[in-house]
């Protein structure tokens, strides 16, 4: 394996950069789903759905890749396994203007086991920094690695540490771990995402033992409590389920990770931030419901909000449904519930 020499390497990414970040995620983080949260968040960091090399190079690129500017700062991940491919897919990634390569080492669907990439490169570290070092050589971008503690029987001590190491020789910039093993037979990808045990003691070792590595922890993380309370172990926490199902959560990430007001106050002036955005889509030909499916998990919690969701899950889906239906779900949801309460002085 070629490793870059250390000289010759400059930090493309500060722990900063990975504080929070929104995790990649197959049918719900695409263009949509990310433009939509970035009008409540300008510094969480957002993934898209994983890739595979062969669509990147062989399929529709403008539909698999495209992305609006103010998406940024926006990771594409990919999912591949051979050095060339990743090479070639890499550099397309670059050409679309993308601010991060991420590998997935994650992954456990059969599919994707059949391709030889996801979580089974766990037991293939050599072959992950084979990947990363040849996507380093080839762009000049930040590649990072997501992976899992370790597969199947595998000791999660030697087999996280193993893969660190072929990944910092390689150049890696940083790596985010999902604190739990993943099976590679008998569980599906969505069990293997619940039961096998979180250990993210394992993931603050890594840290102490790599100070210079950006590391995020992420898995089964749903609160910005906990997320402080990781931050003082790592340098980041990458929120999956939580941030899809109740996207409200990123509100809070500008103002408590880096004292900054958040471009909007709530839900309600997101979806009006958000407004454009849709309308410019359906100009174009997209359905209402591709952006409101996303947007379903908004108002958890106040008055109203179920009959929003079943406004937008009956209506939004018609062929001629405009910003109008998204009107008139919100129109369902109390204004007042989440308002402060007032105290006597
Ligand atoms: C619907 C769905 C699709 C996912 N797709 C991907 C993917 O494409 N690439 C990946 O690395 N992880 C994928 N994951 C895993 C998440 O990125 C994350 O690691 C996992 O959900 C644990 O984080 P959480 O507990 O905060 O959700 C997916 C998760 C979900 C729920």
């Amino acid at each position: 394996m070629r490793s870059v020499p250390r000289r010759e390497r400059k930090k493309l990414l500060s722990p900063k950069d990975i504080a929070l970040s929104v995790a990649p995620m197959m049918e719900w983080t695409d263009r949509f789903c990310r433009s939509f949260h970035r009008t409540m968040s300008r510094r969480a960091r957002l993934y898209t759905e994983m890739v595979t090399t062969g669509a990147v190079i062989h399929g529709p690129r403008e539909r698999l890749l495209g992305f609006d500017d103010a998406e940024h700062p926006v990771a594409v991940q990919l999912g591949g396994s051979d050095p060339a491919e990743l090479v070639k897919a890499a550099r397309i990634c670059a050409d679309f203007g993308y601010d991060e390569i991420n590998l997935n080492v994650g992954c456990p669907s059969d599919r994707v086991q059949n391709g030889r990439f996801g979580a089974c490169l766990m037991l293939e570290p050599a072959l992950v920094g084979e990947c990363v070092a040849a996507m380093k050589g080839a762009v000049s971008l930040p590649i990072t690695v997501k992976c899992r503690i370790g597969v199947d029987e595998q000791d999660t001590e030697e087999a996280l540490n193993r893969l660190t190491e072929c990944v910092v020789a390689a150049g890696c910039d940083a790596l985010t771990v999902h604190a739990r093993k993943a099976w590679l037979k008998g569980l599906s990808p969505k069990e293997n995402r619940d039961i096998p045990p979180l250990d993210y003691t394992r993931v603050y070792r890594l840290k102490q033992n790599n100070p210079n590595l950006p590391i995020a922890v992420n898995g089964g993380i749903r609160t910005m409590a906990e997320v402080h309370e990781h931050l003082k172990h790592v340098d980041g926490v990458m929120l999956g389920r939580i941030a899809y199902q109740e996207p409200e959560i990123l509100l809070a990430v500008d103002r408590e990770l880096y004292g900054e007001d958040p471009p909007v106050a709530d839900a309600f002036e997101a979806i009006q931030a958000y407004e454009p955005y849709i309308a410019a889509r359906l100009e174009e030909g997209q359905r209402l419901h591709n952006m409101t499916r996303h947007m379903l998990g908004l108002f958890t919690g106040r008055p109203g909000a179920r009959a929003y969701r079943r406004h937008l899950a009956t209506e939004a889906t018609k062929p001629d449904a405009g910003l109008e239906t998204l009107r008139e779900a919100v129109a369902q949801v109390s204004r007042l519930a989440r308002e402060p309460i007032e105290t006597a002085a």
